[in-house]
């Protein structure tokens, strides 16, 4: 079967609106250039200050947009909060929920994460829904019941057609940020895995110090179905050069 890959970038809390609209276009002119063929897609999530301006470069261009939280409610006294209509009505239609960030050091809980998927799916947003373990969790071979515990809390109560639009993200915790990766081999079994715990197939993207050094063999995983890009989307260069070796997996028709 024909490879397809979608490579996410996560931009979390940096670069200013100025910074996030040239990101943006210095992306798209590389992206153009490149000639991605359509089994490759690409998502950018800036932070929320930037969406409107990032939005505007993304006009009739593929590059898809997306957002990196979400409240569940339509509206309300929630100080900081932005809700689904409002992430609609700026032109982007997927948005991150269960980060790892966000479980850490916002109290995420898997319940709060299932009640934000529900709602992006019931007004057509595609939610990426993020699981991973942390290193302890690993280390105490419970990795596998972890991702079951959030896979499964995180989708509780949606549909089989519904579930196939949701895309998730394997993140173990002790890859974000810090340069180590996941091996093949962890990423490919965990992927397996989140697979054989979900009732339908669905897109599990892979995140955690992914670079151009290494997104070559992680994308070519047979489980491996794109990337949720951190540090490495920030940089035109390596975001682009990720972006070019999904080119080369696809056209290869590898898997
Ligand atoms: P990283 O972040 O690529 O910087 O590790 C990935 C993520 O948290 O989505």
């Amino acid at each position: 079967m024909q490879k397809k890959l979608f490579i996410m970038g996560n931009w979390k809390m940096n670069l200013t609106v100025s910074q996030s609209k040239k990101l943006s276009e210095e992306i798209i002119a590389e992206s153009q250039r490149m000639d991605l063929p359509p089994e490759v897609s690409v998502m950018i999530a800036p932070t929320y200050l930037a969406i409107s301006e990032v939005a505007k470069t993304l006009v009739s261009c593929p590059i898809h947009l997306g957002v990196q939280d979400m409240h569940y409610l339509d509206d309300g006294a929630f100080t900081s909060k932005i809700s689904g209509s409002m992430i609609l009505d700026t032109g982007a239609r997927f948005v991150i929920l269960g980060h790892s960030e966000l479980r850490q050091f916002f109290g995420e809980t898997d319940e709060i994460v299932n009640k934000k998927v529900a709602k992006a799916l019931s007004i057509g947003l595609t939610p990426v829904l993020c699981v991973g373990e942390t290193l302890d969790e690993r280390e105490q071979g419970k990795w596998e019941q972890v991702l079951q515990r959030q896979v499964e809390k995180g989708l509780k109560g949606i549909s089989g057609p519904e579930m196939r639009k949701v895309i998730i993200a394997y993140e173990p915790v002790w890859a974000i940020g810090t340069g180590k990766t996941a091996s093949t081999d962890e990423a490919d079994e965990a992927h397996a895995f989140i697979r054989s715990v979900t009732p339908e197939k669905i897109s599990i993207l892979y995140g955690g110090s992914m670079k151009s050094t290494n997104a070559l063999e992680l994308l070519s995983c047979k489980n491996i179905d794109g990337g949720l890009i951190g540090g490495a989307s920030l940089v035109t260069k390596e975001f682009c050069d990720i972006l070019a070796i999904a080119k080369s997996i696809c056209l290869s028709g590898n898997n």
